[in-house]
């Protein structure tokens, strides 16, 4: 007989749906195979449904059975297909009716003993149901509720293979997990570091509210201790709350790369993604033999921190390109080149010097000249060109760390943003970006006009300093911002000047 039963494979972040259909025939030979372009997960799929099947007391068939996965070209990959090929060989030998079956996508992978375990990609199966107007999906219980957060289609996340064919033949237990997105994403958004908790450092600090206010990508530069990781870390928390669709989108990505913890319906801080400076290029862009989304996909809406930025490797900064251009990463692959969304905040943390101590009033720099030139030479180029902010991080006294002195919360400083974004969002509402970071040379030549006094200003830095014109283009970018958070409709000088005091590389401060 024949069964037919639906699933999904994820390619990116969408899933696509796949016809798993099961054929058992009572002549010739005992024989299982698998048609339908399956890699080597969905083989080994077929070693662990029989076992599953055998021990939850189903009387393997020793026939014939042909289980092919359509539509043939999609290329399929991963453990989920276990569990709709469980059903569909009970389905295919008339243990429960085929008509059972209909309008519901199932997921899962099996363990010898017959219980479901998580998969991949469940929320984005959750799109794909409702999109196809289906009735219901059926998957792990672990993946119900980021399933859930999706309204109009139901779900229900089972334990095991029993519990499945009890759900489909009977009529008890057929209540789907009901998940209320707002609140989801309002429980959800708390987070464990607040700005309060960083002592002194009045300087960084206001240049990160100015880089989350911009959308301007930063670099701190300090000794080690400073608190470069601790300040970096707290810039998602300044950053306007994620909008439900926002949080949707990362949840995907994450849920994508298996990284959803365990019944977590949404993910809706932003991330803060902090990859190892040895990380290779697919690792942070993406990709593989089983492809999965990237650091920069995993920091999509949030922040990607490169801590000792010279320390990477130059072909691995070099990948950031893409993504820091297009807000996207594609990655090419044999058959096909997959797209994963990837827009974040660059922030990354190096020292002064290769031994780290240069300017740092308490300890001697071992540096030669040479050497700090040769460190600092590492991360010129293109990624410095999009690097809009540099500030110095200096220790702070041990007398200050000592103080129970607390600054202002994140929720305060996030205020302010919010505003200066609105503003933002406001002047570019006809030019498909939405915050000064964003601005090329045309937006600056449009929005960033400066008063008299504060041009007058910028010529004299720009010759004082010899910055160059692309300094020049970030010194007017950052000013735009600073206006912004004065909600100041012209550039003034002291706009200007604060914006001027966060190019420390191009003033060569150390
Ligand atoms: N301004 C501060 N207020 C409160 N605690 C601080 C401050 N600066 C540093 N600390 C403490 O010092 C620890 C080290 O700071 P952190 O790891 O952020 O320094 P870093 O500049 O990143 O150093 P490294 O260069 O070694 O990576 C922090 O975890 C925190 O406990
Ligand atoms: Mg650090
Ligand atoms: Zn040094």
């Amino acid at each position: 007989m024949l069964a037919k039963i639906r699933s999904a494979s994820v390619v990116g972040i969408d899933a696509h749906v796949v016809e798993v259909e099961v054929d058992i025939t009572a002549r010739g030979l005992p024989h299982f195979s698998m048609v339908g372009l399956p890699d080597l997960a969905v083989k080994e799929s077929r070693d662990r449904v029989r076992p599953a099947l055998k021990n939850i007391g189903f009387n393997f068939p020793l026939k014939q059975i042909t289980v092919n996965l359509a539509p043939a070209d999609l290329k399929k990959e991963g453990s989920a297909f276990d569990l709709p090929i469980a059903i569909g060989i009970i389905a295919a030998e008339g243990v429960i009716d085929s008509g059972f079956l209909d309008g519901y996508l199932f997921t899962g992978e099996l363990s010898l003993d017959g219980r479901i375990k998580p998969v991949r990609g469940a929320l984005s199966m959750a799109i794909l149901a409702k999109g196809m107007g289906l009735k219901g999906l059926i998957l792990p219980k672990e993946n119900a509720p980021e399933a859930a957060v999706v309204s109009g289609v139901d779900v229900f996340g089972l334990e095991s293979l029993p519990a499945v064919i009890e759900f489909l033949t009977s009529d008890n237990g057929k209540v789907a997990l009901k998940i209320e997105a707002a609140q989801a994403l309002e429980e959800n958004s708390v987070y464990e570091e607040d700005f309060s908790e960083v002592k002194g450092q009045e300087h960084a600090k206001r240049a990160l509210e100015v880089s989350a206010a911009g959308g301007h990508n930063v670099l701190t530069i300090g000794p080690p201790g400073s608190g470069k990781t601790m300040l970096s870390k707290r810039l998602p928390t300044i950053l306007p709350g994620m909008t439900f669709e926002e949080a949707l989108e990362t949840t995907r990505i994450h849920s994508v790369a298996g990284l959803l913890k365990d019944g977590q319906p949404l993910l809706a801080i932003r991330p803060f993604r902090s990859p190892h400076h040895t990380i290779s290029d697919v690792a942070l862009i993406g990709g593989g033999q089983v492809p999965k989304p990237g650091e920069v996909s995993l920091a999509h809406h949030g922040v990607l921190f490169l801590d000792e930025l010279p320390e990477f490797k130059r072909n691995v900064l070099e990948v950031l390109r893409q993504p820091l251009e297009n807000g996207e990463v594609t990655v090419s692959r044999a058959v096909a080149s997959i797209t994963y969304p990837a827009s974040f905040m660059l922030v990354s943390a190096m020292n002064p010097c290769p031994c780290g101590y240069l300017g740092d009033p308490r300890h001697q720099c071992t540096c030669s000249p040479g050497q700090i030139h040769r460190y600092r030479r590492r991360v010129s180029g293109p990624l410095l060109d999009r690097i809009d902010i540099h500030i110095e991080v200096p220790a702070v006294p041990h007398k200050e760390l000592s103080t129970d002195f607390s600054g202002e919360r994140s929720e305060t400083i996030r205020d302010r943003v919010v505003s200066a974004r609105n503003r933002q969002l406001e002047r570019f509402r006809n030019d498909k970006i939405y915050c000064n970071g964003q601005m090329k040379a045309r937006h600056i030549k449009k929005y960033c006009k400066l008063k008299e006094d504060a041009h007058t200003l910028l010529d004299n830095a720009m010759h004082r300093l010899g910055l160059s014109a692309r300094a020049y283009m970030r010194i007017l970018k950052v000013s735009r911002t600073i206006a912004d958070l004065e909600s100041a409709e012209d550039i003034q000088s002291h706009h200007v000047s604060e914006a001027i005091q966060y190019r420390t590389l191009d003033r060569g401060v150390f």
